[in-house]
């Protein structure tokens, strides 16, 4: 697999955030059709961008095509709450998609929200190696199908946040993350662990991104989304508002 970073990565705008919504829901549709051996391994993101995503997929016609016995729900990070929370990104999946279409309970690999945060980062990682079936990464053999990740104005994806020691992790799967700007302490996949994804998608839509996605395809250093890889590739979904060169 060649390897592809937010610089290398492939750009593809859409008129709008429907478009652009729509599109993601094509193409995911396509990948987890078409990949007829093993599980569809897929890691969702949080925040508010995905949710029309998340909505879309439940209905018709995404609702009776995905493959949902195959597919195996993750999440790229969330918030250290009660799944029932009202802030709780895998509550927001539930409410959006997971309660509305036929996948299996088994399927979905929820971040503990209770406990110690540190527990749960560990005990996420721990499930994350057991579907992997090995501690280390294979240099070629992705732990994800797809990673859905989204970006914040401030440069953070997922929970990587600006300044964070959590920034710094090269060998743990998952850690903890208490974002100074940003509310309740986090759950995220570091690093190596979002590398470990065949296809890595940036999601961003609106014109308040558009500072953030012309700094990360830069590879500012000061936004903890510029260090982002995929083992496999690496594309940006983005809206006519937030695309720089729209
Ligand atoms: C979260 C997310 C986070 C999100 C960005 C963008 O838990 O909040 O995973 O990384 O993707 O903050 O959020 P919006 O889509 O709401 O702008």
């Amino acid at each position: 697999m060649a390897g592809q970073d937010t610089r290398t990565g492939s750009v593809s705008v859409f008129a709008d955030r429907e478009e652009a919504t729509r599109h993601l829901a094509d193409w995911l549709l396509q990948l987890a059709t078409e990949k007829t051996e093993g599980p569809f391994a897929i890691a969702l993101s949080g925040g508010s961008t995905p949710q029309s995503l998340y909505s879309l997929m439940a209905t018709e016609p995404y609702a009776s095509r995905f493959p949902w016995a195959r597919m195996q729900f993750f999440l790229g990070d969330d918030r250290f709450l009660p799944h029932d929370h009202e802030d709780s990104n895998f509550g927001m999946m539930q409410r959006l998609l997971f309660s509305r279409v036929p996948v299996p309970a088994e399927n979905l690999h929820p971040m503990p929200g209770i406990g110690t945060a540190e527990d749960a980062a560990r005990s996420y990682e721990t499930r994350l190696k057991q579907f992997y079936g090995a501690d280390t990464f294979e240099a070629d053999r992705p732990l994800f199908d797809v990673n859905l990740l989204g970006l914040g104005s401030d440069g953070h994806t997922a929970s990587l946040f600006p300044g964070q020691p959590v920034l710094k992790e090269q060998t743990a799967w998952v850690a903890t993350c208490v974002p100074p700007a940003a509310p309740y302490t986090r759950i995220t996949l570091t690093y190596p662990a979002i590398h470990a994804s065949r296809h890595v998608v940036f999601l961003v839509e609106g014109a308040g991104k558009k500072e953030a996605v012309a700094k990360v395809r830069a590879q500012d250093p000061s936004c903890p989304a510029s260090a982002i890889t995929a083992m496999g590739d690496l594309r940006w979904v983005l809206d006519r508002a937030a695309s720089p060169d729209a």
